[in-house]
C-alpha cells in the first residue's frame, strides 16, 4: 500500500506555503536575517507544535512568519515544499499565500511574488510540477483589509488563479468578504474558501452562495447537514480535505473517526492534502497514507481521490487529459 500511495500520481490543492516552514529553515533564515526567535532549539519548536484548536496554531504560525523577509527566502520556501512534493509524485500544485501576514510587516508584493514565479518556473522545468497560486485573504481582518490586499496584488493577477479566504473562522463569515470576491471574480480570478474546519455548515452555504467558491478548503463540518451534503455531491463541489492538520487541531482527534470515507462513499467529491506539512507532522503522502490506514481505504478509493484532485484543479483542458492519462496509465500498471 505504501509503494502504491507513494506512486499514485497526485494533485495538491489545499497548502499554504508559509506552513511548510520547517523549523530547520526556520532558524537558519533567522539567522540570516537577524530575526529573534522565542525557540532556543528546533527541538524546542517541535515541541511547542501541541495544538489545541485552530488558534493556538494560527498564534505561532504567524510568529514563524516573520522570519520570511527576502525574495530569496520566499524563494527558498516554494522550492523546499517543491522539491519534498516531487517525493510524493505531486504533479500539480494550487499554493496558499497569505499575503497580509507579509505587507502588514512592510515586505511588499514585489519581494514575496518574486521569489514565487523563480520557484515556480524552477519547478515546471525541472521537477515537472505544474503549479498556481491562491491568494488568501486573512478573515480575521476586516473586509476594507481585503478590498486594498486586492487592489495591491492587481499589478500581479497575472501570476495569481484564484482567490481564498483562511485564518480563525468562528466569528468571521464568508458575509465580510462578499465585495473583494465578487471583485476577484469580476477579474476574471476563480474563488475558493476555507468553511466548515471549525466553523458551521452555513459558512460552507454562504461561501457557495455568496462568495463563489468553486471548492471547500476542509467543508467536514458538511455532514451535520443533510441536504448539504446531497448538494455537495449533485454539484459536483470538492472538498479540500486535510486529515493530518484535522487530527491535530483537534477537529477528529482520533483519525478513525474522520467523516472522509463516508462523505466519499456519498458521492461527495473528497480530495486529501496537507494542509501546513510542517507544522502538522506530515506532506500530502503522509496524509494519504494516514487516511488510509486509519479508514481502510481501498486501493480504489484512493485512486477515486487522485482523480478527484485532478478533476476539481483550475487546469486548462491539456494539462488535466495529461493527468488523468498519467493517473489512469499507473492504476492500468498496477
Ligand atoms: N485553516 C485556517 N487558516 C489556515 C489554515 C487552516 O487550516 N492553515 C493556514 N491558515
Ligand atoms: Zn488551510
Amino acid at each position: 500500500m505504501e509503494a502504491f500511495v507513494g506512486g499514485l500520481p497526485k494533485v495538491e490543492l489545499h497548502l499554504h506555503i508559509e506552513g511548510t516552514l520547517e523549523p530547520e529553515m526556520m532558524f537558519r533564515l533567522a539567522e540570516r536575517n537577524g530575526v529573534a526567535l522565542p525557540f532556543a532549539s528546533v527541538d524546542e519548536v517541535r515541541r511547542a507544535y501541541e495544538f489545541t484548536d485552530l488558534q493556538s496554531f494560527l498564534d505561532i504560525y504567524y510568529q514563524g512568519a516573520a522570519v520570511l523577509r527576502t525574495e530569496a527566502d520566499f524563494y527558498d520556501l516554494m522550492w523546499a515544499y517543491l522539491e519534498r512534493a516531487a517525493a510524493d509524485n505531486v504533479r500539480h500544485a494550487e499554493m496558499f499565500f497569505d499575503p497580509q501576514t507579509h505587507t502588514e510587516r512592510g515586505i511588499g508584493f514585489p519581494v514575496f511574488m518574486a521569489g514565487f514565479a523563480q520557484a515556480r518556473a524552477d519547478a515546471r522545468e525541472r521537477l515537472g510540477i505544474t503549479t498556481h497560486l491562491i491568494m488568501c485573504f486573512l478573515r480575521h481582518l476586516s473586509g476594507e483589509a481585503a478590498l486594498d490586499t486586492l487592489e495591491e496584488a492587481r499589478p500581479f493577477f497575472g501570476e495569481i488563479i484564484g482567490v481564498g479566504l483562511d485564518s480563525g473562522e468562528r466569528g468571521n463569515p464568508p458575509q465580510k468578504f462578499v465585495e473583494a470576491f465578487t471583485r476577484a471574480r469580476k477579474a476574471g480570478l476563480r474563488a475558493v474558501a476555507h468553511a466548515g474546519e471549525e466553523g458551521p455548515p452555513e459558512y460552507i452555504r454562504d461561501s457557495l452562495d455568496l462568495l463563489g467558491a468553486e471548492r471547500i478548503d476542509h467543508g467536514v463540518a458538511c455532514e451535520q447537514e443533510e441536504a448539504l451534503v446531497e448538494r455537495l455531491a449533485a454539484e459536483g463541489i470538492a472538498l479540500t480535505v486535510c486529515p493530518l492538520s484535522n487530527m491535530k487541531l483537534q477537529v477528529f482527534p482520533d483519525l478513525r473517526d474522520h467523516n472522509l470515507r463516508r462523505l466519499l462513499q456519498r458521492g461527495v467529491r473528497i480530495t486529501i492534502n496537507s494542509d501546513d506539512p510542517a507544522y502538522f507532522g506530515g506532506y500530502v503522502g503522509d496524509n494519504y497514507l494516514a487516511a488510509q490506514r486509519a479508514l481502510g481505504l481501498t486501493r480504489e478509493e484512493l485512486a477515486t481521490i487522485a482523480r478527484n484532485g485532478i478533476e476539481a484543479a483550475f487546469l486548462d483542458d491539456g494539462r488535466r487529459a495529461e493527468l488523468l492519462a498519467e493517473l489512469e496509465g499507473y492504476l492500468a500498471r498496477g
